[in-house]
């Protein structure tokens, strides 16, 4: 959930106004201001500085109700990572993150969060795997010495990054407590800081592939997306808010 908060100074008086509609909040201070420069002719309001913040805070949508109700766990966790604060940047949609955990039977078993993170961190691993056997063919065709193979030897090297990456994460998961004893396993901040490493090992690949991979470049952008969505998921690890 977003929650816009405008502050305005108006005459050395801090004005702060908080609401869930971006326009509402702005609109009403605005109209304010401009009641105040109508009388703006006494000179008692000359000087008029303007600010506005947007604050995103950990808020989630919901929550309400104690009613027992059957929950779809992978739905459930998608609407919550595509509204959240993390996915303003990385805007996975709930549709793609459904797709994407749905085409894995584990999810269905999934008991919670953690159960469908280890499920899209594999997804990821075997997909990387996938696309790493391409450029492989592509670097046996390619001819020696060409920039082309040049880069298709980098973009090898990053995805073997990425996926020793990823097996890291998997490890990581798998070994995470709540509370965390001391020195007991990592912290929660590490899990989506982990997939964000493993993301930016494949997003390298993106700047070392030659314009003549088109293939390649596509998948390495769907690669992107998939690590995006691992990132997302793993938000609530972040802060707990
Ligand atoms: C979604 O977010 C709500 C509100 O924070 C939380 O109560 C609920 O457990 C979350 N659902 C899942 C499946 O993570
Ligand atoms: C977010 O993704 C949707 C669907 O892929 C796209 O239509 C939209 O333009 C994207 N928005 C931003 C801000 O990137």
């Amino acid at each position: 959930m977003w929650i816009y908060i405008s502050v305005h100074i108006v005459s050395g008086i801090l004005i702060i106004w908080m609401s869930q509609e971006p326009y509402k909040a702005y609109n009403t201070i605005s109209a304010i201001l401009a009641a105040m420069a109508t009388a703006r002719a006494t000179a008692a309001f000359s000087s008029v500085a303007i600010m506005l913040l947007f604050v995103c805070v950990g808020a989630h949508a919901g929550g309400r109700g104690d009613k027992v109700k059957v929950v779809d766990l992978v739905v459930e966790t998608c609407k919550n990572a595509s509204s959240s604060c993390r996915n303003k940047h990385l805007n996975v949609t709930q549709e793609f993150c459904v797709q994407t955990l749905r085409s894995d039977k584990r999810s269905s078993k999934a008991k919670d969060l953690r159960d469908l993170s280890l499920v899209a961190v594999d997804i990821l691993k075997i997909r990387v795997a996938a696309a790493g056997g391409k450029v492989k063919e592509a670097l046996q065709k390619a001819k020696k010495g060409t920039d082309e193979a040049l880069g298709l030897r980098y973009c090898q090297v990053d995805y073997d990054a990425a996926i020793g990456t990823l097996g890291l994460c998997d490890a990581m998961l798998r070994d995470f407590h709540v509370p965390r004893g001391d020195a007991d396993g990592p912290w929660s901040f590490e899990l989506p800081e982990c997939v964000e490493k493993a993301t930016d090992h494949v997003s390298d690949c993106w700047h070392d592939l030659h314009m003549d991979s088109q293939t390649l470049i596509n998948e390495n952008e769907e690669l992107i997306k998939l690590g995006d969505l691992n990132n997302v998921l793993l938000g609530p690890y972040d802060f707990d808010s």
